[in-house]
């Protein structure tokens, strides 16, 4: 089911399948609701899936010239408010969305029940690495999109997907080049600045999973299970051959993982 939720001046795109404890999934950069496609079937038997467009990304207005991760956090928050008020829900985000939940975590903790850290990193940039990001943006904010499936795609598919799966670098390329420049610029920029959050890691008080493809670049498996490490009893599920984007390299194995979590 497709709905529209309004929260201020953003009309947000939100797809909602099936029936049970509610399940938000906060997409990851630069993509969209979409990029669970794959999972919603099997995760819809037992969960109310929430996959909404974050601001500005898909069919969701209310694109700034300048976000954050928090706002992208209170955003969903609101959202959450007007669909399952008072019914704290299972929240996972992928790499921004981690970044994202990590924020939702620290400004609406009562809003959550459990934590699902996918492809995602704790700690923030690196000076070096944020003013790659900060000029990338320019180069958006310029020329648009074309230059960034292709130097994007090799790091959120392994190689292995890339061989065995070939089709999935059109999905995401078409996915990518439907989006937005300037809310993807502008998230660019925001995660350049980006709060480093290990600090937190200690305090989390949730039952937490962290997941990670085998081979993923981005956030790679050694720097996520010392993070997991860091948070109470938190559980950690690797998924052979994926990279940085499980949910479409791997769905099946990526929905066990979640599943044999949510249902503990
Ligand atoms: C993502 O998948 O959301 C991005 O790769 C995150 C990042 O660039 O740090």
């Amino acid at each position: 089911m497709d709905r529209t939720i309004t929260v201020g001046d953003a009309a947000f795109y939100v797809r909602i399948e099936g029936q049970g404890s509610p399940l938000l999934l906060i997409h990851g950069y630069p993509l969209d609701h979409t990029m669970w496609d794959l999972m919603i079937p099997m995760l819809s038997a037992r969960h109310t899936v929430i996959a909404p467009d974050l601001r500005g990304f898909g069919q969701s207005t209310g694109q700034r010239d300048e976000v954050s991760m928090q706002l992208f956090a209170d955003d969903l928050a609101e959202m959450l408010a007007q669909l399952h008020p008072g019914e704290p829900v299972n929240a996972c985000g992928l790499s921004m969305g981690g970044y994202i939940l990590w924020q939702l975590w620290r400004r609406h903790s009562d809003r959550l029940s459990r934590l699902i850290l996918m492809d995602t990193r704790a700690a923030a940039d690196h000076e070096v690495q944020a003013r790659a990001r900060r000029e990338n943006a320019a180069i958006v904010r310029r020329e648009h999109l074309a230059s960034i499936p292709k130097a994007m795609i090799p790091k959120l598919l392994s190689e292995t997907t890339r061989r065995s799966l070939p089709h999935l670098a059109e999905v995401l390329q078409e996915t990518i080049l439907r989006q937005n420049p300037n809310a993807v610029a502008a998230a660019q920029i925001a995660m350049s600045y980006r709060v480093d959050v290990q600090s937190w890691l200690a305090e989390i008080n949730k039952p937490t999973l962290v997941v990670c493809g085998e081979h993923d670049s981005i956030s790679p498996p050694e720097e996520m299970r010392q993070f997991a490490e860091q948070i109470r009893g938190a559980r950690f599920a690797e998924i052979p051959g994926a990279g940085h984007l499980p949910p479409l390299e791997s769905p099946q194995m990526t929905c066990e993982a979640i599943l044999r979590f949510t249902e503990r």
